[in-house]
C-alpha cells in the first residue's frame, strides 16, 4: 500500500523546512519533496524605496549571509548608478565576503555537520551537536569555534556590527580601513591556518567511512554554476559566471549579472514557495544546476592561492571530470575556508588597502541594474528596476538555496530510497535524509524570505490519508 512520510522539522538547518516522502505499493520511496513553508516578501516591500537604501534593507533578509545580500545589492545599485567603485573599496568588500564565507562555512561544517561525521549518522541525537564534538574531539571542536570567531571578528572590525554591517554602500564602503584594524586582522591569520589545517587533515582521515553516504547523497550528473576570476580561478565577489555540464564542458561563460535572465529561468512547483532556477536551453527540470562550494571547485581550474591550489588539485583527483557527489560539499567548504584565509592575508598585506578613496558617488544613470556575488552557499543575484527618481519599481532575487532546490530534492529521494526501509521512521534514516540537505547548507531564511520559526513534524501517510507513523522534533 502506498504511503507518505513527512520529515518535519529538518533539524540543524538555517531556518526551517519539511520533507515529505511518498512510497509506492511495493513500500519503496518513489517521490520526495523538500518543502519550504513561509514567504517573507522582500521583493514586494522594497517597492517605492529609494534604490540606495536597498543594500541595508536587503541585508536584513538573512542573519546568516547578510554580507552576500549587501554585496549583490550594492552591485545592482552600482549598475543603476553606472559607476565603477574604487579599487581599494573592491578589495575591502571582497575581504568582507571571504570573512563571511569563513564564518558561515564554519557554522555549517563544525556546528551542523561535523557531529554526524565525528559521532556517526546513527549516534544519539542528544550528542549530535557542537558540544558533543567538543567532548569527543576537543581540538576539532575548538578549531571550528575559533574559525567561526575569526570570520565574525573580521566582519565586526570592518563592518562595525557582526550582523547586518552597514559599511557596504552603493559606490563602495563608508569608511577606509585604519592600520590598527589591518594589523589586528593579520595577527589572527596564523591561528586560522592552524585550525583549518587540522580540520582538513581530520576530514581526509574520516571521509572514507562515509563511502555509502558519498554514493547516495545527491550524487548524480548535472550542471554547476558559479563565479570565476579572469584567470579561471576561484572568485567570490568580482568575477563572471560560468556554467558547466556534468562532463565539465562549458555551457555558458563570462556571463555578467545583467545577462542572467537571458540564460536562466525560474520554475515554480506547487509544493514549495522556493523557486527552481534552471538553464533555459535545457528547460526545467533538465536544466537544473547546483551552486556553492562544490560547484565553485568544479568550475574553477584552480584556487589562485598557494595552499588552496594544492588542495584543489587533490580535490579534482576525486573524479574524472566534475565531482558529482554532493557529500563533497563538505570537503569543498573546508577548501573555501583555506582559500578565504589566504585571500584575506593577501588583501591585508597589500599597502594600498589603507587608501582613503573608497567611495564613488553618482545618481540614477540607468533604470535597471543587476548584481551578483558568491554567497557561502552559492551564486546570489539581485536585479532591480527603478524610476527616474531612483524609486524602486521592481526587484527579483535569485538565491543560492533556490538554485540547489532541485538537487536537494533529488538527493532526498536518492537517500530515502537507500535508507528508508518499511514503514517505520528510524532515527538513523531520518538523520541521513536531513544530512543530505545539510550538505548543501541551505539558508532557508534567505530562500523563502521567511520570518520567525515554525514547529514541524514527521509524518508517514497512507493513500487514504490516514497517518501510519509520526515523529516530532524541535
Ligand atoms: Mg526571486
Ligand atoms: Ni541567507
Amino acid at each position: 500500500m502506498s504511503q507518505t512520510i513527512t520529515i518535519d522539522p529538518v533539524t540543524r538547518l538555517e531556518g526551517h523546512g519539511k520533507i515529505t516522502l511518498k512510497t509506492n505499493d511495493q513500500g519503496e520511496v518513489s517521490e520526495a519533496y523538500f518543502t519550504v513553508t513561509q514567504v517573507r516578501g522582500f521583493e514586494k516591500f522594497s517597492q517605492g524605496r529609494p534604490f540606495y537604501e536597498m543594500p541595508g534593507l536587503m541585508a536584513r533578509i538573512c542573519g546568516i549571509c547578510p554580507v552576500s545580500h549587501l554585496l549583490a545589492s550594492a552591485k545592482a545599485c552600482e549598475a543603476i548608478m553606472s559607476v565603477t567603485i574604487p579599487p581599494t573599496a573592491a578589495k575591502l568588500r571582497s575581504a568582507l565576503n571571504m570573512a563571511q564565507t569563513i564564518q558561515s562555512h564554519a557554522l555549517s561544517f563544525f556546528y551542523l555537520s561535523s557531529p554526524d561525521l565525528l559521532l556517526g549518522m546513527d549516534a544519539d541525537p542528544a550528542d549530535r551537536n557542537i558540544f558533543g564534538v567538543v567532548k569527543v574531539d576537543p581540538e576539532l571542536g575548538r578549531a571550528g569555534v575559533a574559525l567561526r570567531r575569526f570570520g565574525q571578528h573580521i566582519i565586526e572590525l570592518l563592518g562595525k556590527k557582526r550582523i547586518h554591517p552597514g559599511w557596504v554602500v552603493p559606490g563602495g564602503v563608508t569608511e577606509p580601513l585604519d592600520s590598527a584594524k589591518r594589523d589586528e586582522i593579520l595577527a589572527m591569520i596564523p591561528e586560522a591556518y592552524a585550525n583549518i589545517r587540522l580540520a582538513l587533515n581530520w576530514y581526509k582521515r574520516i571521509a572514507d567511512r562515509f563511502r555509502d553516504e558519498a554514493d547516495h547523497f545527491a550524487n548524480f550528473p548535472g550542471a554547476f554554476l558559479g563565479m570565476v576570476g579572469e584567470d579561471n580561478g576561484l572568485e567570490f565577489t568580482d568575477g563572471k559566471l560560468r556554467l558547466i555540464d556534468a562532463t565539465g564542458k562549458i555551457l555558458v561563460d563570462k556571463l555578467e549579472a545583467a545577462q542572467f535572465d537571458d540564460h536562466f529561468g525560474e520554475a515554480v512547483e506547487p509544493y514549495s514557495y522556493m523557486k527552481f532556477p534552471y538553464y533555459k536551453p535545457l528547460g526545467y527540470p533538465d536544466g537544473s544546476y547546483r551552486v556553492g562550494p562544490l560547484a565553485r571547485l568544479n568550475i574553477a581550474t584552480h584556487a589562485g592561492t598557494p595552499l588552496a591550489d594544492i588542495e584543489v588539485k587533490e580535490f579534482k583527483q576525486l573524479a574524472n571530470g566534475p565531482v558529482l557527489g554532493s557529500f563533497y560539499f563538505h570537503h569543498a567548504r573546508l577548501i573555501d575556508i583555506l582559500y578565504g584565509i589566504e585571500f584575506i592575508e593577501r588583501i591585508f598585506s597589500d599597502p594600498t588597502i589603507l587608501d582613503t578613496h573608497v567611495r564613488a558617488t553618482a545618481g540614477v544613470n540607468r533604470l535597471e541594474g543587476s548584481g551578483v556575488a558568491e554567497a557561502p552557499r552559492g551564486t546570489l543575484m539581485h536585479h532591480y528596476k527603478v524610476d527616474e527618481n531612483g524609486q524602486m519599481l521592481w526587484a527579483n532575487l535569485v538565491i543560492a538555496t533556490g538554485q540547489n532546490n532541485n538537487a536537494m530534492n533529488r538527493g532526498v529521494l536518492q537517500t530515502a530510497q537507500r535508507y528508508v526501509k518499511g514503514d517505520k521512521l528510524a532515527d538513523g534514516m531520518l538523520n541521513r535524509v536531513e544530512a543530505v540537505i545539510r550538505t548543501f547548507d541551505p539558508c532557508l531564511s534567505c530562500s523563502t524570505h521567511a520570518f520567525g520559526q515554525m514547529p514541524l513534524e514527521i509524518k508517514l501517510v497512507a493513500p487514504d490519508g490516514s497517518t501510519l507513523d509520526t515523529i516530532r522534533r524541535g
